[in-house]
Parts: C-alpha cells; sequence; structure tokens
C-alpha cells in the first residue's frame, strides 16, 4: 500500500512536488523511489487499449500491444443503451487491470458542432444530454473495475483545424446549453478519475489555464474531485496552468516545465499550496490505482471480440427499407459488391487507432455461403472501368446486391477536418451503376460522420454502420439477415448538403478565431427551429418489426421548478418480429422571449419487446429538463408556462404530447431605469401601477378624432409607440413638464415596488 497523499506531500521536496506534475516519459507519470511512489501508465483510449510498449506517439503512428477495437463512439451513440456502455467500460476496465494501465484516455465527448470535424469519429453526438447520458455509463463500467478514465477534451474541441492554437468563442448560454453539459453529466453522475483539457483556447485563454473552466466550473460549481491532465502538448504557460488548476502536464517536459515552476515558487511568482493542491490530486490518482492493481485479471480477448460484436449490432441504423428489402432471406442470390466488404473500415485514424488482433470482415462471414458472389466494385479512389463492368454484371445475376461503401481514411481523421460531406466519386459511381442493374440494391455505409447521399432514390435499402468496431462484419451479417433486428437510431442529424448546417458561414475560424456564432443552434436545435429539411433526422432509425406508443400519463399537470415529474407511456411491438425500440422524450418550451429551440431531448429509454408485447417506459423530469440557461441570474432558469412533453419517433416526429404548467420558484432581478421601456416594464405590474399613476398621454394620443393626425397615427401604431416608449420619453414629449428629477423620483418607486414584490410582500 502507497502511504497517505497527505503524509507524502509533507516529506518531498518543491524539486520532487514540481516534477510529479508532468510525465515520465509519453505514457507514464513520474516515481519518487526514495518515498515509494511508483509510476502509473496511462494509454488512449477510447474505444480498446492503445497500450504502447517502446515507440510511443500521440498519432497512432507506431504499433501499440494486440487489442480488442471496439466501436468507435460515433456508433456507440447511435445505440442509445446505457446498458451496452456499461458492459463495454467493465470489459476495458479489465484489459487495462490485466495491461496495468491506470486510466483510460477516454470517452471524448466533444459536441458535433458540424459534419466537418475531422475526430466526429470519437465523439458521441451533437446533443449533450445524450452524450452525457451514454458516457457517463461507460465511465462508470471502467472505472468498476478501479481502472481511471479522462474525459476528454474539455472543452469546445469541436474541431481539428488549428487544433493547437484556434480559439472558440462562445457566449455563456452556448457554453452551458450545448458544450459543457455533456462533461457535467459525467462529473456528476460518475465522477471521473480525471479530466483531459483541451489544446485550444475557449474564449480568449488556453483551456489548459483557464481557471474559470478548469477550477470555477469544473470544481467549484460541478464539484469534481479528480485530476485535470493536459492532452498531449497542449501546456503553453505552465505556471499559470497550476495556478488555474492543470495539475498533470503530458507528455514529459523534460524537466523544463518543472524547473519553472519551482523556479517560480522561489521567486514568488507562485504559491507554493498551488503546487501542493496539484501534486495531492497526482498522488491520489497514483494510490487508488496501484493500491487496487490486480495484475492477473484475466483478458478473454476472443469473449471481448465477441462483445464487440454484440455491440455493433445494437448500433448499425437502418435508413431506408423499401418494399421491405431487408432483411435478406436464406436462399436468395446476393451480389456482395465493394472493397470495404474485404477491407473494411472500422475505426478511425489517429490516437485512438487501435491494433486489432482479428478483423472479422463482411467478406469472411458471408463470402463462404453458396448464394453469395463477391466482387471488389472498387480499389481505393482510382476508377477502374472493369470493376464497374464486373459489378453490374454480378448485381444483375443477383436477386439483390448489397454495395458496401463509405469514407476512407484520408477522408475523415484526427488532425485536419473534412471540406466536405461526399463518399469517393469511383464508389457513387458504382452504387449507381449496381442500382441501375438490380433494383433490389442496399447499401451498407461505414463512416464516422454523416455523409451526402445523391444516389438515396435509387436503392431500396441503406444501413448506416459507422465505425462498428473490429467484429461488424458478423454485426453486419446478422442486420442484414435479420437474425438481429436493426435498433439503431441517428445521434446526430444528416443534412442533405453542407450548406444546410448551422455554421456553414464560420465553421473553421478566421486564423485563429473561431466564433460559435450560431449560438445554441447547433445540430437539430437548428434544423428543426429553422425547419430545414434534412436526409434524415437526429434519432431517425427504422427496424424489421413496427411499434406503437400510447397512452401518456403525467403525475401532474402542474409543477413547481423544485418538484420532478413523472412521465409514463406505453409501447407496442405491434410488428411480427421481435425488436427494440428506443422511446424518445423531448420537452418543448413555451414563449419566453427568450430564442429557444423547438424542442430539445430530455430523455430516452430503450426496451425490448417481443412481437406483440406491451411495455411501460417511464421518464422522471426535473427543472433541468425545462430550464435554460439564465444569464441575468448566471444560472439555470425555468419560465414559468407551458411547456409540452413530447413523445417522438425522432427530433422531427412528434407522436405524442402532454402539457405541464411549470412555475418558477426563482425570481430574476429587475431594476429600471430611464432607458427601460413600457413593454418591459407592464411584465413588472408592480412597477407597471407606480408608472400607471404618474403617466401623461403622449402627444399624438391627444389628436381630436378624424383630424389629419389622427389619421396618420393608426392604434397599432400607436400601441407600438408605447410598447417601445423608453421612460426619459416623458421627458422628450411632455414640453418640459417631466425632469429628470421627476424620473429619478419615479425610478426610485418603482424599483421598490417591483423589490418588494418579489419578496412577495
Ligand atoms: C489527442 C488525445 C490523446 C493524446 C494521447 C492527443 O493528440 O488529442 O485525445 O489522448 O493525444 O495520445
Amino acid at each position: 500500500m502507497m502511504k497517505e497523499p497527505m503524509e507524502l506531500l509533507k516529506e518531498l521536496t518543491l524539486e520532487e512536488k514540481a516534477s510529479l506534475l508532468s510525465g515520465d516519459d509519453f505514457w507514464h507519470t513520474k516515481a519518487v523511489e526514495r518515498l515509494g511512489i511508483p509510476r502509473v501508465m496511462v494509454s488512449d483510449g477510447p474505444h480498446g487499449l492503445r497500450k504502447q510498449d517502446d515507440k510511443a506517439d500521440h498519432l497512432g503512428v507506431n504499433d501499440s500491444i494486440k487489442a480488442v477495437c471496439f466501436p468507435a463512439a460515433c456508433a456507440l451513440a447511435a445505440s442509445f443503451d446505457r446498458s451496452l456502455m456499461r458492459k463495454m467500460g467493465e470489459a476495458i476496465g479489465d484489459e487495462c487491470q490485466h495491461e496495468q494501465v491506470a486510466v483510460d484516455l477516454g470517452p471524448a465527448i466533444n459536441i458535433k458542432r458540424s459534419p466537418l470535424c475531422g475526430r466526429n469519429f470519437e465523439y458521441f453526438s451533437e446533443d449533450p444530454y445524450l452524450a452525457g447520458e451514454l458516457s457517463a455509463e461507460l465511465v462508470r463500467g471502467i472505472q468498476s473495475r478501479d481502472v481511471g478514465t479522462s474525459v476528454k477534451h474539455f472543452a469546445l474541441n469541436s474541431q481539428e483545424h488549428r487544433r493547437m492554437s484556434s480559439d472558440s468563442v462562445a457566449d455563456e448560454r452556448t457554453l452551458r446549453e450545448i458544450y459543457l453539459p455533456a462533461f457535467e453529466m459525467v462529473v456528476k453522475k460518475a465522477a471521473p478519475w480525471t479530466i483531459m483539457c483541451s489544446y485550444n483556447k475557449v474564449n480568449g485563454e488556453f483551456a489548459s489555464q483557464n481557471k474559470r473552466l478548469l477550477t470555477d466550473i469544473l470544481r467549484d460549481e460541478w464539484g469534481f474531485e479528480g485530476l485535470v491532465m493536459s492532452d498531449w502538448g497542449a501546456v503553453s504557460d505552465r505556471v499559470k496552468g497550476v495556478q488555474a488548476g492543470l495539475d498533470l502536464e503530458m507528455p514529459a517536459s523534460g524537466g523544463v516545465n518543472d524547473r519553472e515552476i519551482v523556479r517560480a515558487v522561489r521567486e514568488g511568482r507562485l504559491d507554493e499550496k498551488d503546487v501542493d493542491r496539484c501534486c495531492l490530486r497526482v498522488l491520489e490518482m497514483v494510490k487508488r490505482f496501484t493500491d487496487n492493481a490486480r495484475k492477473e485479471t484475466p483478458w478473454d480477448m476472443e469473449a471481448h471480440h465477441a462483445l464487440s460484436g454484440s455491440i455493433a449490432e445494437e448500433c448499425m441504423v437502418l435508413l431506408k427499407n423499401e418494399d421491405g428489402v431487408l432483411p435478406l432471406k436464406k436462399g436468395e442470390k446476393v451480389a456482395l459488391i465493394g472493397e470495404m466488404a474485404e477491407k473494411p473500415r472500422f475505426q478511425g485514424g489517429g490516437s485512438s487507432h487501435i491494433n486489432s488482433f482479428r478483423v472479422t470482415s463482411l467478406l469472411d462471414v458471408m463470402g463462404g455461403e453458396e448464394n453469395v458472389a463477391y466482387v471488389p466494385g472498387y480499389r481505393g479512389t482510382g476508377e477502374d472501368a472493369g470493376l464497374l463492368k464486373e459489378a453490374a454484371e454480378a448485381a444483375a445475376a443477383a436477386d439483390k446486391a448489397v454495395v458496401v461503401a463509405g469514407l476512407p481514411d484520408s477522408f475523415e481523421s484526427e488532425g485536419y477536418d473534412r471540406t466536405h460531406l461526399a463518399i469517393p466519386e469511383n464508389q457513387v459511381r458504382l452504387i449507381r451503376t449496381v442500382a441501375a442493374a438490380n433494383p433490389n440494391t442496399v447499401v451498407l455505409l461505414y463512416n464516422g460522420s454523416p455523409v451526402e447521399m445523391p444516389w438515396l432514390g435509387q436503392v431500396k435499402g441503406v444501413i448506416e454502420g459507422y465505425l462498428g468496431g473490429q467484429d461488424l462484419g458478423e454485426a453486419g451479417k446478422r442486420i442484414l439477415y435479420g437474425e438481429t433486428n436493426p435498433s439503431g437510431r441517428l445521434p446526430e442529424s444528416f443534412p442533405i448538403r453542407l450548406e444546410d448546417t448551422s455554421c456553414y458561414l464560420t465553421y473553421g475560424g478566421e486564423g485563429n478565431r473561431a466564433v460559435y456564432s450560431e449560438g445554441i443552434y447547433v445540430g437539430y436545435r437548428y434544423y428543426n427551429t429553422k425547419k430545414t429539411p434534412l436526409l434524415f433526422p437526429f434519432g431517425y432509425g427504422l427496424s424489421y418489426t413496427s411499434f406503437e406508443v400510447t397512452d401518456p400519463r403525467i403525475s401532474a399537470d402542474r409543477i413547481r421548478d423544485d418538484e420532478t415529474l413523472q412521465v409514463r407511456v406505453d409501447v407496442t411491438n405491434t410488428g411480427s418480429r421481435d425488436g427494440k425500440e428506443t422511446v424518445q422524450l423531448y420537452v418543448a418550451p413555451p414563449e419566453c422571449g427568450v430564442f429557444r429551440p423547438v424542442r430539445e431531448l430530455k430523455g430516452f429509454e430503450k426496451v425490448f419487446l417481443r412481437a406483440g408485447e406491451k411495455k411501460t417506459v417511464e421518464f422522471t423530469l426535473d427543472k433541468r429538463s425545462f430550464a435554460r440557461w439564465n444569464e441575468e441570474i448566471g444560472g439555470w432558469y425555468a419560465d414559468s408556462g407551458e411547456y409540452r412533453v413530447q413523445i417522438c419517433r425522432n427530433a422531427e416526429e412528434v407522436l405524442l404530447e402532454a402539457r405541464v404548467a411549470v412555475e418558477s420558484t426563482q425570481t430574476v432581478p429587475v431594476a429600471f431605469d430611464e432607458d427601460s421601456i413600457m413593454m418591459d416594464i407592464a411584465a413588472c405590474p408592480a412597477a407597471a401601477e407606480v408608472v400607471m399613476a404618474s403617466m401623461r398621454k403622449p402627444d399624438w394620443e391627444s389628436e381630436e378624432e378624424g383630424s389629419a393626425a389622427s389619421e396618420a397615427v393608426t392604434a397599432e401604431m400607436s400601441s407600438a409607440m408605447m410598447r417601445y416608449m423608453p421612460l426619459r420619453g416623458q421627458i422628450s414629449f411632455s414640453g418640459g413638464q417631466v425632469t429628470h428629477e421627476d424620473l429619478k423620483k419615479l425610478i426610485e418607486k418603482m424599483n421598490a415596488a417591483a423589490k418588494e414584490n418579489r419578496n412577495g410582500k
């Protein structure tokens, strides 16, 4: 057992403490042998173990040990299944114990602001609630094995372009409602051992030295008690970082920054207490792992390979199934076409790249079947008329054709962003050629983020397979043949064109400045509100059976914001196959004078139902389900009013709706001045009463009926003029009868009345 961190802190010299605040090498923390402090190892992450023995890098260039590649987060999120995340987490946790890795560097939970982000395949969703709920379970699963996680990249790392220098500029409400909640949820629900800060700046300050993010919000507001480490090479000013709450710099800085820390303390620029605080957190993390290290934990690779496949089949999304072209029937002649059937893209490139011990392709599992004929159709991204002809012939000779297409590695990767949504031109040509040769064509896609589908109208079936991990072939076969009923739902919207995305005009930024000017209108929040047609909306996905959701029940039709609301609905499998439905609950806010999206996801439950079976699904909503970030009070605020609780098939399709009146128990402070306008004063009855008692009628309202002036001023115009009139209008339009002094007194009275009213007097 390692000594207590508080004891160790007393025995360490300043130099030793500073040395513990950066890595020993690429993947280890430092040891202090004289005090029995060992070094521990961290490894990527997130969807498997990328443990590098000797040659180290953070780009996935050099090999790592043979391991199991689970589906990437883009796919995992499509499962909408918390329990699956837990299982996968437990498996990765066991692998880490077996390999003596103290912290798995993941999950990565940045919000998909644009489909162009090169790293979207590693991220969960455009929706913070979905990303937060699923990743919290993953963290719980991994940590249940006494292994830590590093939830990354905190925060606003939604582009790869200029990733180490770009400044993500967003207003407070956008931060709180879109980019921070997933982190907040994981911190509060799953207490991750560590958080990894991002490379970029956030509102002018590098995340690695951003006190507001790393201390004020993360620790003081959310109660995070773990360690914050830097992304690899994200440190700019180490001393500022220590002050801001960046405990551990990774990887090693060769002692340069350690010496800088010591010098800053000696020169009085850095308080040694700040060093102690960071050091204590490093020691706590090291002790937590070391005291619970279990190298003898078995790692059953075969079992994890199978688990990877069984997770993958829960993540595949059936997007189109005209005339019931799927599932394929035994005995049908199938043309399996496309190089990706043979060489699948099952993970993304960069630091998350796993050295899979085995990959099962569709060709591996279908190629041996008597009725299946495989042709590659394309090789790489080059044109090949011969392959195309061969594909057309194979398609024409079969009952059905399955084209396997998607994004090659060079089209999306860590390190740079995409510039368009297209799949390679040779694949588009192949799909069109095959569809022309066989009307029963199905496309199975392997990609980490949305692609455009100009060929959609020509094919009968489409499956979004995402990047399904090393057993994706087996999973794909089971979905194609209906051995598993598809149940994935899109965790992101699929736009028709890149130009339809809300940040199209500004994504990537100008130089180092990336202004998130679309604000809270990210993903479906934008498309729904703007009524933009899509290829497929967020939450979309078909099944080989059908479901009906009925009988919504709410526990009350009126609640205070400090009470909870229970919502129940029945869901029935009305088809003839067993299957899983994801019931999605969204909340639509009342008009409140502040821009809000049409609806937001606040609950989801995935349920398995045998054919004909009916189950009841229950949700609990609380203040956060209704609230928006209110900048006036600097906190969450649920406006009083009538909200609609909507049970939806996806973000666009409302199935059932119930109404609930929510009453706010908070008050927003008001302070009137000479520039306050009548409309805003009217919204505060106590202040309005004071004004009404003293008001003069404006000149244009005193005109005789039938006069020229009264004809020029309609009732609508007159009332608008009044609504938008500031109090100081009393001076301008009273011909000198009202003075600043009069107004001052009036405003004092108004503010006193408003305050008394707020205090309930
Ligand atoms: C990535 C991190 C990763 C780290 C270590 C960085 O380049 O952004 O996600 O954990 O390298 O490989």
